[in-house]
Order: C-alpha cells, then structure tokens, then sequence
C-alpha cells in the first residue's frame, strides 16, 4: 500500500484543480455503516423497501421510518480524518469540491466549502407535492409529539427527508454541477464508494472521459478500479493522513 500511497501522493501535488468524490466508506469511521461493505445497511434490510413508491404507498412503512429518525435524531457522529483531510487538500489549493452521495453532512462540518449533495440531505425534511423545505428538528418534534405520518402544513402532502430514495430523480441542479465540476478537474479523488450507482457513479467516469486522472481509495474492490489510474486499497482515514503528509512534503521541496 505504501507505493500506491506515494503514488496518490504524486498526483494529488501535481493537480491544481481536483474534485473528491465520496461514499458511505468515508464515514464508517465516524460511525456511520456503509451499504454494501461487509456490515453494510443492505445486508440487514432490502433496497426495495426503500424506492420512493413504497414510501409513497405504505404507511406502515413511513411510520416506520419516521419512528427510527425520532429515535436516533440526536446521535451525533464527528468527522473523521478521512473528511479532514479532505479539508486539509482544499487548504493546499488542491481540492476545489467534494461531490459526495453521503447525506450525512460530516464534509461541511469537517469545513469543506463547497460541498454538492448528489443524494440529497437528512438535515432537512422535504413536502413531496409542494417542495417545502423544512429543518429536520422541527418534525422530529411533531412526530415525538404523536404525528406519526406527517405532512405538509402548507399543502397537506406528504413530507419525507430530503433524501433521493431509490426511483427519485436526483436534484437536477446539482448533478449537472457535478457533471460540470468532473469535466473541469484535474483529478478525481474517489473515496469509499462501491461505484455501482448511476448516476453518480458517472462523475469519475466524465471526470476521466475528459482528461482528468482517477485516483479510488476503497477498502474493497470497486467497479470502476480498471478505470483509475491510481488504486489504494485501504481505510480512508489512515491513507488520507498519510497521503497528505507525503503531499505536504513534496510541496516544501
Ligand atoms: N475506508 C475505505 N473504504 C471503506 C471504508 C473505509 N473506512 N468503509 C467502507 N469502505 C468501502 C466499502 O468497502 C465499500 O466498497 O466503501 C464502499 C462503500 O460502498 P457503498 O456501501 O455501496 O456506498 P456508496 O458507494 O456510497 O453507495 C452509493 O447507494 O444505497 C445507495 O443512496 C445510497 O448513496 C448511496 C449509494
């Protein structure tokens, strides 16, 4: 790994415009599981339980959701080295972005400034008629207070977590933006995602289509590995901390 880390090393110093691209592996660190690793979500629970017409169709399933975010509102999970040292490569003037499918907020509270949400937010709770927006507390507290299934005060809809659910389009703003962002970067900095959902897993496929290098840190094998043109197989944290004290090295020659 200590060669793949120079290498990472090597490319991360000589972009001046590189973009992360991140996955549920970055957070498992702070706590947070994974989907499809080896203690991921979906090896306890079935994706098809969680499309947007299930929510839509099933209230028994919303109540269920609903009860599990009043019940685990407040847990609250830090950033880890791997979100820092993210931070650390934008302080650098290396990374400009982080494109990421986490909904977990830990890069902007770790202090990345710009930070695109392809799969959208769990601070924020979404009415799925009218598009109201509102803080995720604020029904968290109705739903402790007996409202089981709430909906919207404004319009009477249904309110869900600004989350992209299975068979929800995608903000479109954003994904163009990201689309953008790829096509523009130097490299692509992939970090802890399996790589098998579209289509964000499109953003390191337009950032090589159009010159960028690749460069994946994943504990596990990913789809796109023979597409990258650096590969570290490891923990994010620790690769990151490590690559970028080797980047700062390289910077004080
Ligand atoms: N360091 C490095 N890699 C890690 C770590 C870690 N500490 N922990 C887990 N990983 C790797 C896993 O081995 C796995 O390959 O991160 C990858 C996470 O892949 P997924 O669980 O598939 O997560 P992700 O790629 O973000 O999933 C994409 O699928 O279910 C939807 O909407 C959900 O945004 C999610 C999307």
């Amino acid at each position: 790994m200590a060669l793949e880390i120079d290498q990472l090393a090597e490319a991360l110093a000589a972009s001046h415009a590189a973009i992360a691209f991140t996955g549920a592996g970055i957070s498992t660190e702070s706590g947070i599981p994974d989907f499809r690793g080896p203690n991921g979500v979906w090896k306890k629970v079935d994706p098809a339980e969680f499309t947007i017409d299930n929510y839509i169709n099933n209230a028994d399933h919303r109540a269920r959701v609903w009860s599990q975010r009043a019940a685990s509102h407040e847990a609250s999970h830090e950033p880890n080295d791997g979100h820092h040292a993210i931070v650390e490569l934008e302080h650098l003037g290396i990374i400009s972005s982080v494109v990421t499918q986490n909904i977990d907020g830990l890069h902007a509270a770790a202090g990345s400034s710009i930070v695109l949400e392809l799969h959208g937010t769990m601070r924020e709770v979404a009415c799925l008629s009218c598009g109201d927006r509102l803080p995720m507390g604020d029904v968290v507290a109705r739903v402790r207070a007996g409202d089981t299934d709430p909906h919207c005060a404004r319009c009477g809809g249904l309110l869900k977590s600004a989350t992209v659910s299975f068979g929800q389009a995608l903000p479109a703003d954003v994904i163009e933006d990201a689309f953008r962002r790829a096509r523009e970067c130097d490299l692509c900095l992939v970090v802890g995602s399996s790589l098998v959902v579209y289509p964000a897993a499109g953003v390191p496929i337009e950032a090589k289509r159009a010159g960028a290098t690749v460069a994946i840190v994943n504990a596990e094998e990913t789809d796109l590995d023979d597409l990258a043109d650096v590969v570290v197989r490891g923990q994010a944290g620790e690769v990151l901390r490590e690559a970028v004290q080797k980047v700062r090295a390289i910077q004080a020659v």
